[in-house]
């Protein structure tokens, strides 16, 4: 099959370039490298059925994409506070004029498309675990807006385009995730807690730390974007880890498996910084057969690894 992979030189996108390569597909990544970064790609570009397409998803697909494409993934969208607060115009234009020109793109081909969207659709939740009928808590002024109040109009689109074209729209809302290739500078605590402590430097816990997460590997993660992609089921579905932990905890177990001499400190708490964020996964188990399988001692201690390297 002919996949199209937005984002794909980020994070997630790498990740799951290298799953689908492995299952015999052709993979377009298109990427603007605003977060993205040739060396989380490097080692695929060999391969002679993986392109990259630098292009950003504001300006029209058609024009640079020639290829019939079967299926589309939409991951493109800077992730991370840091990252998409530094413009914040520029993550609302990826959410909405950049989805638009994906789904015009996937109406053109008549391709399937899922969209990444983010359990940050649902806010600071009042209640818990959340679930998928959960209309969320979102404050539309604050400085998260950008991105929350982004997704949140990119799936309305998706489903806009569904029932107006009846277009192949799949969504999933993605959990916490980490692994390997996160970046070092994006702010996020997995990141954060373990290049300070590899680093020996302080490390800060936002509040008293009692704020709680549930963080899925990244592998679990593209298993799970696969099955949703691959059956029938619009969505959206809940794709995340339910072992909630508390970010005090998270920083105590880093330190302990880096060795590190690092101390915690604590600072203030960002402005609508949720307080408690666990997914209920019932309905990807019942539709897509899926469940994270790997636990959070295997997963970070992958993860330091590769830090361990990347930071030599
Ligand atoms: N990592 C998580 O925990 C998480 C959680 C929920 C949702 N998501 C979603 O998954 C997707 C991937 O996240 P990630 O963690 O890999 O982040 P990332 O920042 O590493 O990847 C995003 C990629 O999109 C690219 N990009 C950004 N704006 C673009 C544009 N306008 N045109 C083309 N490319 C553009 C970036 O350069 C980058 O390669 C995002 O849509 C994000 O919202 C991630």
């Amino acid at each position: 099959m002919n996949i199209l992979i937005t984002g794909g030189a980020g994070f997630i996108g790498s990740h799951l370039c290298e799953f689908l390569l492995n299952n015999g597909d052709k993979i377009i990544c298109m990427d603007n490298f605003f977060t993205g970064r040739i060396r989380n790609i490097k080692h695929l570009e060999d391969n002679p059925n993986f392109k990259v397409i630098p292009h950003d998803i504001t300006q029209p697909l058609r024009n640079v994409v020639k290829e019939h494409i079967d299926q589309i993934y939409n991951l493109a969208c800077p992730a991370s506070p840091v990252h998409y607060q530094f413009d914040p115009i520029e993550t609302i234009k990826a959410n909405t004029l950049g989805v638009i020109n994906v789904l015009e793109f996937a109406k053109l081909n008549g391709s399937r498309v899922l969209q990444a969207s983010t359990s940050e659709i649902y806010g600071d939740p009042e209640i818990h675990p959340q679930v998928e009928t959960y209309r969320g808590n979102v404050n539309t002024l604050g400085p998260r807006a950008c991105y929350d109040e982004g997704k949140r109009v990119a799936e309305t689109l998706f489903m806009d385009y569904h029932r107006k074209y009846n277009l192949n729209i799949r969504i999933v809302r993605i959990f916490n995730t980490y692994g390997p290739r996160m970046a070092e500078n994006d702010g996020r605590v997995i990141s954060n807690f373990i290049v300070q402590a590899l680093k020996n430097k302080d490390i800060t816990v936002f509040g008293d730390g009692s704020q709680t997460r549930s963080f899925c590997y990244v592998k679990d993660l593209v298993q799970g974007l696969y099955n949703m992609m691959n059956q029938d089921y619009v969505g959206p579905v809940n794709l995340g880890n339910t072992n909630e932990t508390t970010i005090i905890e998270i920083a105590k177990k880093i330190t302990n498996y880096t060795k590190s001499s690092s101390k915690i400190i604590f600072n203030s708490l960002p402005e609508d910084d949720p307080k408690q964020r666990k997914p209920d996964i019932s309905l990807a188990k019942e539709k897509l057969n899926w469940e994270p399988k790997i636990n959070f001692e295997e997963g970070i201690k992958k993860t330091i690894e590769y830090f361990k390297s990347s930071l030599s």
